[in-house]
């Protein structure tokens, strides 16, 4: 399926911008630079914003989401906006009565943890999102036109990276009913029964899949799956009972392409298809990277417990990598954090192409002229 001609990418307003060319392993004039958790409570003007409206009510009101969005991109001048949503997005769209408790996380009205809970689950068609859509689709839209008519100073307007959470994280929020520290029981319900372990995947690919498929219509000129949690199960778990339904999710934006004219430019030169980028991300999945790779992504992104030259050589050669600042660092005299960027920006010369990144969100308390600094340095640093 070719995106619509409107699309930034197809359009030509993002498809030759720092991020989207690294997501397909070309170095720019500058290394491209975004932050998990950019949008969010280290920014004044979103703890303003977000008084008096719960976290899910904003993520649905697209007037307040889209300005969520692109607060931090006015303000740090990175080179991608990310919606301003959540993983669980999807499943209160549907139904599921979910709420985000502020400093706890997503919290179900019960846990769905055996076979007779997956089946209550499974019973809503995923479908079904698709009509309840609107929110999202008119919040991305709002988005991409400001972003389209915004010059950053890259020369290129800035790209929105749309998201979702994969399978086995939303999985391991909904059988345990709320967040947890060791997922035990999704780690349990995989092994206890693999039968509904597998009707759970499945059904929470197809709406997650559905999720990002649509933000991807709507504007968005890159596509990342959240597998925050999936650094707590074994390879030989990942790959039996988890990669298979992420594959399946990505599934849903995979055929999506743009069609750009060939770079080597005669007017009757037959022009390029292109995928949509997508990046596959987990915290602690050092020994998964190759695996999360496997399932068909552009890029990986890589948390902060290992170097991206050693992550470049688990992912083989070839995979752009996005990552990986210890968030931590953020809190750290300047000289530290200074020369913590740089040492990441020299890892990252390991991978054809380098998107930099925390290894993990912007903690709520970082100063955010941090934030803006640390951006100047890596624009600065890679120039
Ligand atoms: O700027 C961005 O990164 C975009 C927005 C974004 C949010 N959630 C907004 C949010 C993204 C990409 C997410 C994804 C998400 N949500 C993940 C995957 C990424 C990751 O961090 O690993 C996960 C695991 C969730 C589930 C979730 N939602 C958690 C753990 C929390 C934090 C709870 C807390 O208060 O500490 C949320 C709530 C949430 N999602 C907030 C934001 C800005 C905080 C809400 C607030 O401001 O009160």
């Amino acid at each position: 399926v070719i995106l619509s001609p409107q699309h930034p990418l197809s359009a030509g307003l993002t498809s030759d911008s720092r991020l989207v060319r690294a997501y397909r392993g070309e170095r720019a004039d500058a290394t491209p630079v975004w932050f998990m958790r950019q949008a969010g409570r280290s920014l004044p003007e979103y703890r303003d914003l977000r008084v008096g409206t719960r976290m899910l009510d904003a993520c649905l009101d697209p007037a307040m989401a889209s300005e969520i969005t692109l607060q931090p991109v006015r303000r740090h001048r990175v080179d991608a906006g990310i919606f301003f949503s959540d993983i669980v997005v999807p499943l209160k769209l549907v139904g599921v009565d979910v709420e985000i408790q502020p400093g706890r996380g997503p919290v179900f009205g019960r846990a769905y943890a055996d076979a007779a809970g997956v089946a209550e689950l499974t019973a809503i068609d995923p479908a079904r999102l698709d009509e309840a859509s609107a929110p999202i689709t008119e919040a991305v839209a709002r988005t991409v036109a400001e972003l389209n008519t915004t010059d950053n100073g890259s020369g290129t307007p800035t790209p929105l990276i749309g998201f979702a959470g994969a399978p086995f994280t939303l999985a391991a929020y909904l059988t345990e009913g709320g967040p947890s520290k060791d997922h035990l029981a999704a780690r349990t319900l995989m092994h206890a029964d693999p039968g509904a372990w597998r009707a759970l995947m499945d059904w929470t690919a197809e709406l997650t899949g559905r999720f990002l498929r649509t933000q991807v219509l709507a504007g968005a000129s890159a596509a990342q799956l959240f597998d925050s949690w999936a650094g707590a199960i074994s390879l030989a778990d990942y790959e039996t009972h988890v990669a298979p339904a992420s594959a399946a999710a990505l599934a849903h934006v995979h055929d999506l392409a743009y069609e750009t004219a060939d770079a080597s430019g005669g007017a009757d030169a037959a022009p390029t298809t292109r995928s949509v980028p997508v990046v596959h991300f987990g915290v602690g999945t050092g020994e998964l990277l190759g695996a999360m790779h496997g399932i068909g992504v552009d890029t990986v992104g890589v948390d902060y417990r290992i170097p991206l030259d050693v992550a470049a050589a688990r992912v083989g050669e070839g995979v752009p990598l996005q990552g990986n600042l210890d968030p931590a660092l953020l809190a750290a005299p300047w000289p530290v954090l200074e020369a913590a960027v740089r040492d990441v920006l020299r890892r990252g010369q390991a991978a054809p192409a380098h998107v930099f990144n925390l290894g993990h969100g912007v903690p709520p308390e970082t100063d955010p002229t941090v934030l803006t600094r640390v951006v100047e340095l890596v624009h600065g640093a890679s120039a």
